[in-house]
């Protein structure tokens, strides 16, 4: 059994005071209640201050939401200015981190094989990558999107040995930030052939495999994402920034 995952990508946003605030309306919610039944996985993936924040903010309320990083550097210490290592995403109970999310392989030119050595350093710590491939809209109308998966993942995975445990988000470039997602024949189309390509490499052990959707994900589109047979949650950008939306986002999830 998949257990469903909706993780929030706060991308650039939110100070460390803001995020306090996040987390004390969503622990009110009905999706923090249900994270405590274990009805569903809830991750929120912040900028580091705020995950320092959250991390202090969750101890004292007793809240479950799990925490996230959006980026690691493989190196274990030294001097890699501005870089951010495992241990110190460790220190305040970082469970997720995010690899190869499309805006950093677009604006720093990050490369499949950096994805791939960031993942392992994840890994390595006991850390779970969530990692981020998808298509272009040029590459999609050009008939070449599982080709184009397939690379991104080969090249990206070459640090698995195919047991740690691994997430990965399809998240197709043309719907990032747009409130419009992927439509589920879409989606399902993309999950089905990640999985495939998983079970090429791995054998059965893709069927444990989480395969999110992310880009343009909104409560009102949430449902038809998930009812997808390859879609296991959902990675949120801009939505879940509103505590209240994503308190809706999971709940769909639940219901
Ligand atoms: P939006 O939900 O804002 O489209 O962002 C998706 C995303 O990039 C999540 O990683």
């Amino acid at each position: 059994m998949r257990k469903t995952l909706l993780a929030a990508n706060w991308k650039m946003n939110k100070t460390a005071a803001e995020a306090i605030s996040w987390l004390n309306d969503f622990y009110g919610m009905a999706a923090e209640k249900a994270a405590e039944k274990d009805l569903v996985e809830v991750a929120v993936c912040a900028p580091f201050t705020a995950l320092y924040a959250l991390y202090q903010e969750r101890q004292r309320l007793g809240a479950v939401m799990g925490l996230g990083a959006q980026n690691i550097f493989w190196q274990e210490k030294g001097a890699f200015t501005g870089e951010i290592s495992a241990a110190m995403l460790q220190e305040f109970q970082t469970k997720y981190v995010i690899c190869g999310h499309s805006e950093r392989r677009v604006l720093l030119q990050e490369s499949s094989e950096m994805v791939s050595r960031k993942c392992g350093a994840a890994v390595n710590a006991g850390m779970t990558p969530i990692i981020c491939v998808g298509e272009s809209i040029s590459v999609r109308r050009g008939g070449l999107l599982r080709q184009w998966l397939e690379a991104q993942l080969y090249e990206s995975l070459s640090f698995w040995d195919n047991q740690q445990e691994i997430v990965v988000a399809y998240e197709p470039v043309w719907a990032i930030g747009t409130k419009q997602a992927a439509t589920t024949a879409d989606a399902q189309e993309a999950c089905g052939y990640i999985r495939q390509i998983l079970r090429e490499r791995a054998g059965d052990i893709a069927d444990d495999i989480r395969i999110l959707y992310g880009g343009g994900v909104t409560p009102e589109n949430i449902s038809g994402l998930l009812i997808c047979d390859d879609v296991d949650g959902a990675l949120v950008g801009g939505s879940s920034l509103d505590a209240a939306a994503f308190d809706k986002i999971v709940m769909a999830a639940v219901e």
